[in-house]
């Protein structure tokens, strides 16, 4: 495999399922240490790549300065933190919603990614690379949505700032902005749904998380020394715009006249 980790001690949040579950399997493949942080029992899988699973919820800063003094205590210090654990849901409009939902997205979604940030940085004596998981809603709006989206934009205002503060440290940091990515975060999607989605999607299908953890991967490597405080999308241009496919369907069909030739 290429860029290897040999001799790296990575924090993984939300390393139980899905793209945090893919980013373990890669980095401790590639010859990190990985310690696993996750609401979730993770021992199971800790065991199986000879890494450490510390019971998280990242909500909570003291369990998450838990987690990161106890990855350095263990392996000597911190190189590599992958903050990635985020909920999802808390559905309805932005005049309905209850402040609940917008409590429970930032406590985690974006609460969780400020304790990573700050417990683990100065446990990064050698420097080394931090990447937080925002989202493609962290860079525009979705319909019902306004908890997760808000909670998401947060996360990219959080990494450009710490990516300014922490750069004197050698301690790089990007957020990433996946689009529609095939986990379990996605299952209450109907097939209705999916095949909607992928309509609209330029690429025509679903990441996967292993193509997710393939871009972590890089970004925590050396071959991206020189990228620090920037929002990565990873999600087949459905940020970008609608798929040939769509747009003939949603707005070719309904236009009468033919489409006037000019480049303007
Ligand atoms: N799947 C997508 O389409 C998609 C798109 C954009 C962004 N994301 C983001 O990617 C990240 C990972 O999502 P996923 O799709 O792999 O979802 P997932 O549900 O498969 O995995 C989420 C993991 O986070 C853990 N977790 C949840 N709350 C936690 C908490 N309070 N403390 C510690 N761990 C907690 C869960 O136990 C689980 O292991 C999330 O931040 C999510 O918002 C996902």
């Amino acid at each position: 495999m290429m860029f290897l980790l040999s001799g790296k001690i990575a924090v993984i949040t939300g390393g139980g399922s899905g793209i945090g579950l893919a980013t373990v399997k890669r980095f401790a493949k590639a010859g990190a240490k990985v310690v696993i942080g996750d609401i979730t029992d993770q021992t199971q899988l800790a065991e199986e790549i000879g890494g450490l699973y510390i019971q998280t919820d990242v909500s909570k800063e003291e369990e998450v300065k838990f987690l990161m003094d106890k990855a350095a205590d263990t392996f000597g210090q911190i190189d590599l933190v992958f903050n990635n654990a985020g909920v999802s849901g808390m559905k309805g409009r932005v005049t309905e919603n209850p402040v609940s939902n917008y409590k429970r997205a930032f406590e985690i979604n974006s609460m969780g990614i400020l304790h990573g940030m700050k417990h683990a940085a100065g446990h990064m004596v050698r420097g080394g690379a931090i990447i937080n998981t925002a989202s493609m809603l962290g860079l525009r709006g979705d319909v019902n949505s306004s908890p997760y989206v808000s909670s998401k934009f947060s996360v990219v205002g959080l990494t450009v700032t710490a990516a300014l503060e922490l750069a004197s440290k050698n301690i790089r940091v990007n957020c990433i902005c996946p689009g529609k990515i095939a986990t379990p975060m996605v299952n209450w999607e109907t097939d209705a749904q999916r095949q909607a989605t992928k309509l609209i999607i330029p690429l025509g299908r679903y990441g996967t998380p292993e193509e997710v953890a393939s871009l972590v991967h890089y970004l925590c490597t050396d071959e991206a020394a020189y990228i620090t405080g920037q929002a990565i999308s990873i999600d087949g241009a459905l940020s970008m715009g609608l798929s040939v496919e769509a747009y003939e369907q949603l707005l070719l069909n309904v236009n009468e006249k033919p489409i006037p030739q000019s480049n303007c």
